[in-house]
């Protein structure tokens, strides 16, 4: 995507990027920004105080927090950094004028659903925001409500729900399994009356480390083999004490930087056990990675030199290869020889980002066909998910406009990786869910500006 220079994109919203040097270094990923938002949410759950720490200093964390606290959730600061607590004792419904003010910003208010009906009896969502990857329908969330006995009423500005016959325990089968939805369903089944069975859930590492939040709250949450999921439910829940996981989308993200730039980088706080499939697919390119064991732990990726080997991968849910992995990881094919086949299955429009890597000099073709094993929900469907990657290409730099979150951090990767001067604007929607991420680079040693 190229920027139309006469444009009004405020210049602190622009980076300027001067590529071609190698990341060197050592970072650090705190809790991942796909858990800790949704801790923040089930602290509303509970008769008292929860404790989270290591909590990101993201717009997405920034988000949730102003929501909770127009729920009348105070959410103070604790004494260690990045510590954060959440006391819903006074909660109370919020004012949907100033809910409104957060209406488009992010996805997490549609996980308020089941905490406020069981809070206070009703509930109000505003329009949801979050990253432009496909439609992103609710309707598995609502479909779970339902079953549950909620009342949902759509309105022009947003969703209003009310459970006048309470919420009570239901077997549901998901049609494909989502993590919003399956968090959707937790949040819910664990104070609603009896038993809950969840098929088709999500088991991302993520929805396990909400469990565990829940469950040091007082929930029964029992996971089977299977993608079934059975809760318990419960009256009461109390607060919790929790450190999440850290940030494994954040960790891929500096690997495939380290990689597409010829560079080595510690992502100190990373965790193997979440990224194995990331590893096999980072070593199979050509990739080198070595765990550390200290206490606070961490994977240093690096590129060893000679060169990278094209691969085909395909996305999926957990335990296969993340979504959200794959923009990063694809610049650094662009540096691969030979043909590197991606088939995106999680999300239908998840791709439109490599049109700037083109622009940059890489060799990418989109198609419409399922180019991979498994034949997927958008084959035919007339969706363009499907990327060969021909390499290896020589980036050059350019004008780029930031999509989404991750194709954003995509692009700094591709401009970090390209010789000359690159100027990527809108780079500030970067700040939603990569922590200090100027800071970062700058610590490993690229030259960048605002
Ligand atoms: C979560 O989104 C993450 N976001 C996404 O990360 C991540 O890419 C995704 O899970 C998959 O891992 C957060 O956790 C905040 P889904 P979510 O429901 O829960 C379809 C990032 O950059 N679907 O698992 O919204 C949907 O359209 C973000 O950090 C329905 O059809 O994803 C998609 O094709 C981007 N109806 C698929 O399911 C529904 O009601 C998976 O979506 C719900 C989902």
């Amino acid at each position: 995507m190229e920027v139309a220079l006469t444009g009004t994109a405020p210049l602190a919203d622009v980076l300027t990027v001067h590529g071609g040097t190698p990341l060197h270094g050592s970072i650090r990923v705190r809790g991942a920004k796909n858990l800790v938002s949704k801790a923040m949410v089930a602290a509303l759950l509970g008769d008292g105080p929860s404790t989270l720490y290591d909590v990101p200093n993201i717009r997405d964390v920034e988000v949730v927090r102003g929501l909770l606290e127009l729920h009348g959730v105070r959410v103070t600061d604790g004494a260690a950094d990045g510590e954060l607590v959440l006391d819903p004792g006074n909660a109370e419904s919020a004012n949907v004028d100033q809910i409104n003010v957060h209406a488009g910003s992010s996805r997490i208010p549609i996980l308020f659903c089941g905490p406020l009906l069981h809070r206070l009896g009703h509930a109000f969502i505003p329009d949801l925001g979050g990253c432009h990857i496909g439609p992103r329908p609710i309707d598995f969330h609502m479909q779970a409500l339902r079953e549950f006995g909620a009342i949902v009423d759509k309105t022009p500005g947003g969703l209003h729900l009310t459970a006048p016959n309470g919420l009570h325990g239901t077997k549901f089968k998901l049609p494909y399994p989502s993590v919003g939805a399956t968090e959707q369903v937790l949040l819910t089944a664990v104070r609603a009356e009896g038993v809950t069975e969840l098929r088709n859930a999500a088991v991302e590492p993520e929805i396990i480390d909400l469990i565990c939040v829940l469950q040091k709250m007082g929930a029964i949450i029992k996971v089977h083999t299977d993608r079934v999921i059975e809760v318990e439910g419960v009256p009461r829940l109390g607060g919790y004490t929790h450190r999440p996981i850290p940030d494994r989308i954040e960790a891929a993200s500096w690997a495939a930087a380290a990689l597409a730039t010829g560079g080595d980088v510690s992502v100190r706080g990373a965790r193997q056990a979440d990224m194995m499939t990331f590893l096999n697919v980072y070593r199979s390119v050509g990739g080198a990675f070595a765990i550390d064991d200290s206490s606070e732990g961490g994977i240093r990726f690096w590129h060893p030199g000679g060169e990278l080997r094209a691969t085909a991968l395909e996305t999926d849910v957990h335990p296969g290869f993340m979504t959200d992995w794959q923009q990063p990881l694809v610049v650094a094919l662009t540096q691969a020889r030979g043909l590197s086949i991606v088939h995106e299955t999680v999300y239908e429009q998840r791709l439109g980002y490599t049109e700037a890597l083109n622009k940059m000099g890489a060799t990418i073709q989109v198609y419409r066909e399922c180019l991979g094993g498994t034949p997927c929900r958008f084959g035919r469907r007339n969706f363009r998910h499907s990327a060969v990657i021909a390499g290896p290409s020589k980036l050059h730099a350019a004008d780029l406009v930031i999509p989404d979150l991750r194709a954003g951090f995509s692009h700094l990767i591709a401009a970090l990786a390209a010789e000359g001067t690159s100027r990527v604007y809108g780079v500030n929607l970067i700040n939603r869910g990569y922590e200090d991420f100027e800071s970062k680079l700058s610590a490993l040693g690229a030259h960048v500006e605002r």
